[in-house]
């Protein structure tokens, strides 16, 4: 079904201030979002912080209810942080390696992920291998099959890197992993709302997100999915009395559900904010806004083409929300500087971010569109792109 724009207009506020097409860095967030995260710090001033917790217990549980109604898994199976990268964290840096443990990672992996991994290659003597990518610039799954055969531990994938609109066959890759038997990892903070994510379909043992990107939560919320039969491999890297029980003097017992990846101290109100943003995109429809962002971004790269000394540079097979661009002689920061003079939020993106894209791309102007986001607001960017 086609999205309701006046709708999902009307429940935005922000839309009325900015065109923002910056939803790869943070999404403007839904009313009920800032509502949730504002009331509830409200109760804390006005009853106590542990007090309003407790108010609020049933609300809160129900955040990995709606979490897992997204990823198609069991609450058991989810844990809410504060990042994407912690989420991440968690996993990779729980595995249990062994020396000489091969771990496949791809073009697109986002720097944090990789510099966690040297990190682990110089503490476990663990061998990391980069996936080349395809003719069409996703990851090259034959040449990953030929890696797997050759026997690997980990398979880490970037599902939608930081700087481009490519979604990589993250479903061919879990197929893949399955068949190996690789722990499979998928980064998907760029993916998580916007489009359609199912854990079985993509046959991951691990996912990260973040809430403030396409799912329009709060800043400082992060979401993590462990296969529940892959949850007791992974001890966390550090535990406190949430993630596990102190049971004697030299004893502690890890709790058995992915809950063993937070920590007792969190926002309370970030979290309800996020559960406001998890249920808000169901009721949208993730699928129907996935249509409606992607028809957004193909139209508003075949116009930056047609805008002379403009360069467009996603590929990829499958294409999503964010549009990457250079204009000849003006630097990424100037383009940008001169959209936000306008009302208009892009962002750029770092080289550094995805070091091993391979294309020796410059700083590129990031314009990433949401379902929200308009015909207009389209031609405001394109107006100025044609006059810098
Ligand atoms: C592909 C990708 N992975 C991970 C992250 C890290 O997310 P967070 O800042 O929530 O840790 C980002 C952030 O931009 C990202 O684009």
């Amino acid at each position: 079904m086609p999205i309701d724009l006046d709708r999902v207009r009307a429940a935005t506020p922000g839309v009325d201030q900015v065109a923002h097409l910056n939803n790869a860095g943070a999404a403007l967030a839904p009313r009920v979002v800032t509502e949730a995260v504002v009331e509830h710090l409200w109760r804390e001033s006005a009853i106590g912080g542990y007090e309003a917790a407790a108010e609020a217990a049933e609300r809160t549980d129900a955040v990995y209810a709606s979490i897992a109604r997204l990823l198609g898994a069991s609450a058991q199976e989810i844990a809410v942080v504060d990042s994407a990268t912690r989420a991440w964290d968690m996993v990779v840096y729980g595995f249990p390696f062994r020396a000489g443990d091969r771990v496949l990672t791809a073009r697109a992996e986002y720097a944090s992920n990789a510099i966690a991994l040297l990190q682990l290659a110089r503490r476990h003597g663990i061998e990391i291998v980069l996936i080349d990518d395809d003719e069409h610039g996703q990851l090259d799954l034959d040449h990953l099959e030929a890696e797997l055969e050759r026997g690997a531990a980990l398979v880490s994938l970037t599902h939608v890197p930081t700087n481009g609109g490519l979604v990589n066959p993250a479903a061919e890759v879990g197929a893949r992993c399955r068949a190996h038997g690789a722990f499979f990892v998928l980064d998907a903070c760029q993916s998580a709302g916007q489009l359609p994510l199912d854990v079985t379909e993509l046959g991951c043992d691990a996912l990260s997100a973040t809430g403030r990107k396409y799912l329009r939560g709060p800043r400082g919320t992060g979401l993590l999915y462990v296969r529940g039969d892959r949850i007791g491999t992974i001890e966390p890297p550090m535990l406190d009395l949430h993630s596990a029980e102190w049971t004697g003097p030299d004893r502690y017992e890890v709790r058995g559900d992915a809950r063993r990846f937070e920590t007792w101290e969190c926002s309370h109100a970030a979290r309800l904010g996020l559960g406001a943003a998890v249920d808000h995109a169901l009721e949208v429809g993730v699928a129907d806004g996935w249509q409606r962002l992607r028809d957004l971004a193909e139209q508003l790269r075949r116009e930056l083409r047609a805008i002379e000394r403009v360069t467009v540079h996603d590929k990829g097979l499958v294409r999503g929300g964010i549009v990457t661009f250079t204009v000849d002689g003006v630097s990424a920061s100037a383009v940008q500087g001169a959209l936000s003079r306008a009302g208009v939020n892009t962002s750029t993106t770092t080289p550094s971010h995805t070091l091993q894209d391979g294309r020796g791309l410059p700083a590129t102007v990031r314009a990433s569109v949401h379902y929200y986001n308009t015909g207009d607001e389209l031609d405001r960017l394109l107006d100025v792109v044609s006059a810098v």
